[in-house]
């Protein structure tokens, strides 16, 4: 019998992995929170469903027979909001967490939740690994943070749960380095000195389905292996077109949620996994 896999957020990210998957010969669920998607998801999985984690009364059922469960939700609305980000990180976890735990199957079932690299926050660029220390100092990376506790929590006797901590997304319909290089001679109002982490689309494909064959349990990086300052990143771009630089500040603006680090991915790299993309700059096509 095929393994049942679910996507819950059928996304950028969540849609490509359902396509890769069910090509693989999974049997696929997936949800979207707008029901105006509905179509376009009945076309990329076999168990189409409308789910938004966090509304009363919603219906887990879905989740009861699946072998692999990927959790790729984020605001979507065109109108973010910072109650929208705590609706999906804070009470659409906690109640996606509270049914997986209350399934009424208890079959084995391997949990990838995709988090963001961001929450290292600032390290002053340094090298930083899954055991140092996040920045819980910003307000929405504590929420982060939290929503990955609640992850790490479903880990039991029959539940595996992991968390895959991405850079940046850039990939097909996401050119980054377009978008970088359309700043050319325009002054951005960000520090151009920070250290970002980045990572292809494919690549995280390839590292959920890595995860689910490998019944990953705990927190892993998802990065390439690019660590340049935002402002050395434009430079190469730029430069390879023959263009202006971006103009970058030096400075943070008051408030801004920091990123500077170079967060390495060789705890995935040990256990056997490697992007295949190794940067934006290098964009190699992926096999
Ligand atoms: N974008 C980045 O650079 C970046 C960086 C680091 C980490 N990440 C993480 O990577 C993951 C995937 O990102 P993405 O770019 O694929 O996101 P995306 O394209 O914005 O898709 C998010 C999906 O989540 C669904 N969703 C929103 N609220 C939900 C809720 N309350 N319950 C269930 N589903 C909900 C959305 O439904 P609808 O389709 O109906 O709107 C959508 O399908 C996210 O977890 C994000 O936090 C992204």
């Amino acid at each position: 019998m095929a393994s049942r896999f679910g996507v819950v957020g059928c996304g950028y990210v969540g849609s490509a992995v359902a396509t890769h998957l069910r090509s693989a010969g999974f049997e696929l669920t997936g949800t979207v929170t707008n029901p105006a998607r509905l179509g376009e998801l009945c076309d990329l999985v076999d168990h189409p469903r409308i789910y938004k984690a966090g509304d009363q009364g919603s219906d887990h059922a879905f989740i009861d027979d699946l072998d692999g469960l990927l959790i790729a939700m984020a605001p979507t609305s065109s109108s973010f909001e910072e109650d929208q980000y705590q609706s999906v990180f804070g009470a659409g976890i906690s109640d996606l967490v509270n049914g997986v735990q209350s399934r009424r199957s208890r079959k084995p079932l391997h949990v990838t939740y995709l988090s963001s690299a961001g929450v290292y926050g600032d390290q002053a660029g340094a090298l930083c690994h899954e055991q140092t220390p996040p920045d819980e100092t910003s307000s929405t990376n504590a929420l982060l943070l939290e929503a990955e506790r609640r992850i790490l929590s479903l880990n039991t006797d029959d539940i595996q749960a992991c968390v895959l901590r991405l850079g940046g997304i850039y990939g097909p319909g996401k050119d980054i380095a377009s978008f970088i290089r359309s700043a050319s001679g325009n002054l951005v109002p960000k520090n151009g000195s920070h250290i970002n982490a980045w990572i292809h689309r494919d690549d995280i494909v390839r590292g959920v389905d890595f995860a689910f064959n490998k019944r990953l349990q705990g927190i892993f990086n998802l990065v390439d292996e690019l660590q340049l300052s935002r402002r050395e990143l434009s430079n190469a771009l730029c430069d390879e077109e023959g263009l202006a630089p971006v103009i970058w500040e030096n400075h943070d603006r008051p408030g801004a949620r920091v990123f500077n680090a170079r967060v390495s991915n060789s705890r995935l790299k040990e256990v056997g996994f490697t992007p295949r993309v190794s940067s934006m700059l290098e964009s190699l096509p992926v096999a």
